[in-house]
């Protein structure tokens, strides 16, 4: 979007853009944000301004609007801003980076355009990939079809977006049952609608299950769109959704070789008031340590809110075939599985994590398409 005009006044630049929208920048903020090679690192992108040694007061001697921004700072520096990049980083208006675009579903809508890829489509190449990785941010989930069943190739799956995240379960783990299982996952026992290790302060982003073997009765899967249960929960109980959003509730999970414990609210915000992440899994919760206060809205808030995730008009069930491998946003999207007879056959699956930031990063440069990411 092309600039008309440029004016400064004792504290910022008010721009002008051909759309007649306008946009300000705090001249100290200009200043922070040059991007001449004194200011960036050529080679290494990252900024090399002393933040910290600007004067508070820093004005502009001299703006113009040429093919870019050009400022001329009171002591000779001279600092160019193309359109593109001031519209891309306005802070002040709607301009800026566009939000990815999420859909929340439940049931019906979900069967209406099922997120699924096949296998092939991810080996073929990273118009594939982006493909997968654009339905996984949007729906919360993706279904790979025609994957290796092979040991451990859930983790050559992973790799096609980024490392794999380990936790105290190793790189990897299997999930089929076993006798004198050390837990939940080792059982043939239902296992409802939850998150993967909200123990853990950082929570596995993204949560992969791969189908092995499964000659089972039973074992069918469920996800279920924590963000949009979290939604009717807000309409439904307001005071329900405030309490689990903002009391931090502790998860732990404990064995002989180890402790591991966090307290975080089930409801995570962010900053802007955002849904960040669910956790929920009652299996390790903890015994309640919050506010003396709190502990019976706690348990009725608790109970509302569950029982909105088990309404099975939000819980999406299929069976798994071997080859399926689930990938979903461990943070957003809760799973179950169904009980299953261990006598009618082995049912063998694997799983891995690989995090947020990784999988978002990869998304993003893939979305650039090549473009230099030096955007000046
Ligand atoms: C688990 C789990 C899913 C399945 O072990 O935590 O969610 O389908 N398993 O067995
Ligand atoms: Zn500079
Ligand atoms: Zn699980």
């Amino acid at each position: 979007m092309p600039l008309n005009s440029a004016v400064a006044d004792d504290k910022q630049v008010v721009l002008s853009w051909d759309d007649g929208g306008s946009t300000r920048f705090h001249h100290i903020w200009l200043r922070d944000n040059c991007l001449c090679p004194e200011c960036r690192h050529p080679d290494a992108w990252e900024h090399t301004v002393d933040t910290w040694a600007i004067p508070l007061d820093i004005r502009p001697e001299l703006v113009e609007v040429d093919g870019g921004l050009t400022i001329t700072w009171s002591d000779g520096h001279v600092s160019s801003f193309s359109h593109d990049w001031l519209s891309e980083h306005a802070y002040d208006s709607s301009r800026g980076h566009p939000e990815p675009k999420i859909t929340m579903w439940d049931v019906e809508t979900i069967r209406q355009s099922l997120p699924e890829v096949e296998y092939d489509s991810i080996v073929a190449g990273d118009e594939g990939v982006l493909a997968w990785l654009r339905l996984i941010n949007e729906y919360g989930f993706a279904i790979v079809h025609g994957v290796p069943t092979e040991d451990q190739h859930v983790m050559e799956l992973a790799r096609h977006i980024s490392y794999v995240t380990p936790t105290n379960f190793g790189l990897w783990f299997d999930v089929q049952s076993k006798p004198d299982p050390e837990n939940l996952a080792y059982t043939a026992v239902k296992l409802t609608a939850h998150n993967d290790v909200p123990n853990r302060e950082a929570l596995p982003g993204l949560q992969f299950l791969h189908c092995l073997v499964f000659d089972a009765e039973g074992g069918e899967s469920g996800l279920v769109d924590g963000f949009h249960a979290a939604e009717i929960l807000r309409a439904e109980h307001p005071a329900d959704h405030e309490l689990l959003s903002t009391v931090a509730v502790p998860y732990q999970y404990l064995d002989e070789d180890n402790d591991v414990r966090f307290s975080a609210p089930m409801i995570g915000l962010d900053q802007r008031g955002k849904y960040w992440d669910i956790r929920h899994n009652n299996a390790i919760a903890a015994p309640l340590d919050i506010d003396p206060g709190l502990v019976p809205a706690y348990y009725r808030a608790y109970q509302n809110f569950v029982r909105i995730l088990y309404r099975p008009e939000l819980e999406y069930q299929f069976k798994m075939q071997p080859g399926d491998c689930q990938v979903f946003n461990n943070r957003r999207v809760l799973h179950s599985r169904a009980a299953f007879d261990p006598n009618s056959g082995p049912r063998h699956f694997q799983g891995c994590y690989v995090d947020m930031d990784d999988f978002l990063s990869r998304l993003r440069v893939l979305e650039r398409q090549g473009a230099d990411f030096r955007r000046t």
